[in-house]
């Protein structure tokens, strides 16, 4: 059996998905055969939740419809923001969303319904509730109150407007429209299979995106960017780079936003953030982070072979627009419930119990001996 084992399941197919498509040879991803590289210049988030949910592009009338839905669901249960503001202010946001996520469920009229009608439902409240949950404690944590969302904004500028309580620029809805269909799925990345494992029991739709916030959570899925922010503040200067991360090299640290375990090229993604975070960083007069991250993936390029993913430049286009780097990963989540919530109906459309094995390797002949005997 030994030789079966793929530690952290490297490169085991488990089922096949009509879902996401990356060639990381070529460095492509696809949502439903549609390239990334075309979503982001002629579509927005909102058409590729539809895309991702229904499996095909919407006509204008049910692109309209789906809008309207996703508008219309945003706000919270009062009782839901009574259950934020009795949070420790020093909850982490990641924490709060996994929290809200779950508690939603108790609020939810299909909470008990998992048909496949109900499930879209819900997916459309959560997909609608989760940025108001998010900027709702960004306020609450500051000793503010929310900021109402306002049904005329899209979802990326809703978002935005509810976080500082100011409509964004037309660059900033832009920037953060096309980080959202950037980052709205990625085949069985860590937080989806969690999603599917759970939704395989014929759990529902809450049930599968606490499981998947949760396994969002952890450094070494949803939380990059943030730390390549860290690096950021530290070499504080464009000037500084090239020494910084030539030091860093020698020293055999890890850059954060370099390298992937699917592509062997540069990430498709980060291209479309690094120049959304260039454009964002000349117009409020701040082009150091571009600066230095351009310098950084210069010299990690050139030396170790390695490429720029996600993770390089989001966390400056979301720091540029004043956005506090612990809501990073909850920014991450608000993005891949379309694709969570795309999984889960697909999970129980072709569903089988996913429960694998472990070889055991602990004793076999142990003999139990009473405890006052121990
Ligand atoms: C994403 C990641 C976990 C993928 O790792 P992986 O497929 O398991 O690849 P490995 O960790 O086995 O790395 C392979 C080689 O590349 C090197 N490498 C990979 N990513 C590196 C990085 N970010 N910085 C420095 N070296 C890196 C490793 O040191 C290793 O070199 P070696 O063969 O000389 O030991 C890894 O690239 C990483 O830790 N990146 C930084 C964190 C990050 O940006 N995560 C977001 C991913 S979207």
């Amino acid at each position: 059996m030994t030789d079966l084992i793929k530690a952290g399941l490297e490169d085991v197919v488990i089922s096949t998905s009509e879902i996401c498509f990356i060639d990381g040879q070529q460095g492509r991803l696809l949502y439903r055969g549609y390239d990334i590289d075309d979503l982001v210049v002629h579509s927005t988030f909102e058409e590729v939740v539809y895309l991702l949910w229904y499996g095909a592009l919407p006509t204008r009338k049910e692109l309209d419809a789906h809008v309207k839905a996703l508008a219309a669901s945003r706000r919270l249960p009062a009782r839901l923001i009574g259950i934020l503001k009795n949070l420790p202010r020093k909850t982490v946001p990641m924490e709060v969303l996994r929290t809200g996520v779950s508690a939603l469920s108790a609020f939810d009229p299909d909470e008990r319904d998992n048909s496949r009608e109900a499930t879209l439902r819900k997916a459309i409240r959560l997909a609608a509730q989760m940025p108001t949950l998010v900027a709702a404690w960004e306020r609450i944590r500051r000793g503010k109150e929310p900021v109402a969302p306002n049904p005329r904004l899209g979802l990326a500028a809703n978002f935005l407007y509810m976080l500082s309580g100011r409509k964004p620029t037309e660059l900033e809805a832009k920037t953060f429209d096309v980080a959202l269909i950037l980052h709205a799925d990625h085949e069985y990345n860590a937080s989806t299979f969690a999603a599917r494992v759970t939704a395989a029991t014929l759990s529902d739709l809450h049930s599968a995106v606490t499981s998947a916030i949760g396994a969002l959570k952890g450094p070494l899925h949803g939380g990059a960017n943030e730390q390549v922010m860290l690096m950021v503040d530290q070499i504080k200067e464009p000037a500084r780079a090239e020494t910084w991360i030539r030091k860093a090299l020698a020293d055999k640290a890890r850059i954060m936003g370099f390298g992937h375990r699917v592509y062997r090229v540069e990430d498709p993604r980060a291209k479309h953030l690094r120049r959304l975070a260039a454009e964002l960083g000349r117009q409020a007069g701040n082009t150091a982070y571009v600066g230095i991250l351009d310098t950084v993936a210069r010299v990690v390029t050139a030396e170790k072979h390695i490429y720029p993913n996600v993770d390089l430049y989001s966390g400056a286009a979301y720091a540029i627009m004043g956005i506090p780097a612990d809501q990073f990963t909850p920014i991450f989540a608000l993005s891949r419930i379309a694709g969570w919530a795309a999984h889960v109906l697909e999970q129980h459309a072709h569903n089988r119990l996913i429960r694998p094995r472990a070889e055991y390797t602990g004793p076999t002949q142990a003999t139990y001996v009473p405890i006052s005997q121990r």
